[in-house]
């Protein structure tokens, strides 16, 4: 059988390709220190990777909004994990701050990973469309969403918070680099949470050895996916379109604690599809049998074409 395991303290574990066999019991993460940002609920992603980091022998620290632990679920998940939760506006770099400082408390020294799994647009929320976006709410989309990624970063390395060879993720969506319908101001914010990976990545990693990425996830089903319009659509159109089909988020949390190991040290300033496939796809056969059905063009009531 190959030896395709990992070390678990004495014994070599082998596992079969494709086994169903936890592959976290390689504690990848064993004394390392993490804080995670955007658990929400059981769907989030961010709480598939805590419990992943934990289950992979991290400690961590966990924040969201003050609206998002009354909202509830955040709690169990702290308990669960043995994690203090600091709460934190993430567009405020006084709440930022104070999560790193308490973070280095709590976890007794420098933080060696950092995820930013936080996304919100109030324009996609009051279906404002991109030919009629309300600028105020572009800027808050653009600061919840992006900037805060920037605030994050530079509040770190102003407390030397972050660990030699550290690792800071942010996730990001295709809709960056392809035009996406329905995806609306969202897509502009990834495009900027992409490039602040690479602009401090750059700083980062010469200074301190810190990499800066952004994992490009498939359509997921959580709160924050299903706030896109037609997520469903998307989600099976991005699924057909896939060799692998679409990744889940159990799946976006193993690749982080891949990218928050010590396996993927040279890796920085990339924004890395994490997708099935889906980005190097232009059709499968899948999509086109599916498409074939129709090639009508999309009438609205009145009979007026629509080029959505
Ligand atoms: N779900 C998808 O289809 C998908 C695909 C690609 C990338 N992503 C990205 O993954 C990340 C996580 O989203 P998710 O899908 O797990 O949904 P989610 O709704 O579970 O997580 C979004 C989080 O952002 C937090 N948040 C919103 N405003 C905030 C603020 N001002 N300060 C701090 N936190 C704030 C929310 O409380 C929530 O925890 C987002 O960046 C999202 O854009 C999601």
């Amino acid at each position: 059988m190959t030896q395709f395991g990992c070390k678990d303290t004495k014994k070599f574990i082998p596992l079969r390709p494709n086994s169903k066999r936890k592959i976290m019991s390689c504690q990848l993460l064993q004394g390392k220190k993490g804080v995670i940002f955007g658990a929400l609920n059981e769907a989030s992603i961010a709480w598939k990777v805590a419990e992943k980091a934990v289950e992979a022998g991290a400690q961590i620290t966990l924040s969201n909004t003050p609206m998002a632990l009354r909202m509830g679920e955040v709690n169990a998940l702290g308990e669960k994990l043995n994690a203090k939760i600091i709460p934190a506006d993430a567009t405020s770099i006084e709440d930022l701050a104070n999560v790193f400082k308490e973070s280095t408390e709590i976890l007794g020294g420098q933080i060696d990973f950092v995820l930013h799994s936080i996304g919100m647009s109030p324009n996609v929320r009051k279906k404002r469309t991109y030919d009629d976006l309300d600028y105020t709410m572009l800027s808050q989309t653009l600061d919840i969403s992006a900037v805060s990624f920037h605030k994050m970063i530079q509040q770190a390395r102003k407390l030397d918070a972050i660990s030699e060879g550290g690792s800071i993720l942010a996730l990001s969506y295709v809709a960056a680099q392809r035009t996406f319908y329905g995806y609306n101001d969202m897509a502009d914010a990834k495009a900027l949470l992409e490039s602040i990976a690479r602009s401090f990545g750059y700083i980062y990693g010469r200074e301190k050895g810190v990499r800066v990425n952004t994992i490009s996830q498939s359509p997921t089903m959580t709160t924050a996916g299903s706030g896109v319009k037609g997520m469903d659509q998307l989600f099976d159109f991005a699924n057909k379109m896939s060799p692998l089909g679409n990744a889940s988020a159990d799946e976006c949390a193993d690749y982080c604690i891949v990218m928050f190991s010590d396996l993927t040290k040279k890796v920085t300033m990339q924004n890395l599809f994490h997708d099935g496939g889906f980005s190097s796809m232009g059709m499968s056969l899948r999509a086109m049998n599916q498409y074939s059905k129709s090639l009508d063009e999309f009438k609205d009531e009145t009979g007026k074409i629509i080029y959505g």
